[in-house]
C-alpha cells in the first residue's frame, strides 16, 4: 500500500532528533521534553509511521538516548522503525548518520526534524509528489511577511525582494542519489536542501504549513501543545 502510493519508489524517512535543545533549556534533549503526556519525539514518529508515503523510518537519537528512543518506539507500537542510530555534533552529521542506514536500493529519502512535531500527511504528500515532476528534491516553504535586509557592520547592505523569499521547513524530500552525493561532499548546512543545491540539484518549493513550526523556545512548545490539544 505504502510503496504503491509513491510512484517514485520506496521512500525512507530519516527523523533527526539528536539535538541538545540548548535554547529550550530543559536540561534534556528537546526530543525528550514533554509535549502533552509523551516526549515530543512521539508525535512526529507516530505521524511518519502512520503515513502511507513512508515505508521505513531511521531514528537519529542523541548520544546516550538511543535506548529511551527505542523504548518509546516500542511503547507507541510503531512498526516502521528499522534502525536507531546515534547523531553527530551537527544536524548535517546526524542526517549523514541516518542516511548511512538507508539501503542502497531505496529511491527516495525524506528528512524531518523531530523538533517539528505537527507533521501533516498532506505536506509529506506534497514533497514526495514533487519528485514525480523531475525535481531532485522538494521543501515546504512559507511566504515571508516582513521585509528582509542584509546587514553588515550594523548597516543595511541590501534590501531583498520579498516576493522572491520563503522560509523553509522540513520534511525535505530528495532522490536518494542526490542526497547521498551532497552529504558525501562533507559540507555542512542548516538544512539538507542547501547541500543538494550546492551540488547542482533542482529543488521545488511546495506549500508549507504554519503548524510545522520548529520548537525552539518554551513559547514555541506551548504553542504547539495548544494546537495539539485544540
Ligand atoms: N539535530 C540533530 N543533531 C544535531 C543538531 C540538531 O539531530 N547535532 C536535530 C534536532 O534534534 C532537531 C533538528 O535537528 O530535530 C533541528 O535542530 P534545532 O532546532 O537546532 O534543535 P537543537 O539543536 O536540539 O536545539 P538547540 O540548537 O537550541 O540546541
Ligand atoms: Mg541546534
Amino acid at each position: 500500500m505504502s510503496t504503491a502510493a509513491n510512484s517514485a519508489g520506496t521512500c525512507w524517512a530519516v527523523l533527526v532528533a539528536a539535538g541538545r535543545g540548548e535554547r529550550l533549556g530543559e536540561g534534556r534533549p528537546k526530543a525528550f521534553v514533554r509535549l502533552g503526556d509523551l516526549p515530543l519525539l512521539a508525535e512526529p514518529l507516530r505521524r511518519l509511521d502512520e503515513s502511507e508515503w513512508i515505508d521505513a523510518v531511521v531514528l537519529v537519537a542523541p548520544p546516550d538516548w538511543e535506548e529511551p528512543a527505542i523504548l518509546l518506539a516500542e511503547e507507541l507500537g510503531v512498526s516502521k522503525v528499522t534502525a536507531c542510530v546515534t547523531g553527530g555534533a551537527t544536524r548535517t552529521e546526524s542526517v549523514r548518520a541516518g542516511v548511512a542506514e538507508v539501503p542502497d536500493d531505496v529511491a527516495v529519502i525524506l528528512v524531518h526534524d523531530a523538533a517539528r512535531p505537527l507533521l501533516a500527511d498532506e505536506v509529506i504528500g506534497r514533497v514526495v509528489g514533487a519528485l514525480d515532476e523531475g525535481f531532485d528534491g522538494a521543501v515546504p516553504g512559507l511566504p515571508v511577511v516582513d521585509t528582509v535586509k542584509r546587514v553588515r557592520d550594523e548597516a543595511v547592505h541590501e534590501t531583498l525582494v520579498r516576493d522572491e523569499l520563503v522560509t523553509v521547513q522540513t520534511p525535505q524530500c530528495f532522490r536518494a542519489s542526490a542526497l547521498r552525493k551532497a552529504l558525501g561532499s562533507g559540507a555542512e548546512g542548516s538544512d539538507c536542501s542547501s547541500l543538494v543545491e550546492a551540488n547542482g540539484g533542482r529543488i521545488k518549493v511546495v506549500e508549507g504549513d504554519e503548524r510545522l513550526l520548529k520548537v525552539t523556545t518554551r513559547a514555541d512548545l506551548d504553542r504547539v501543545a495548544a494546537w495539539l490539544s485544540a
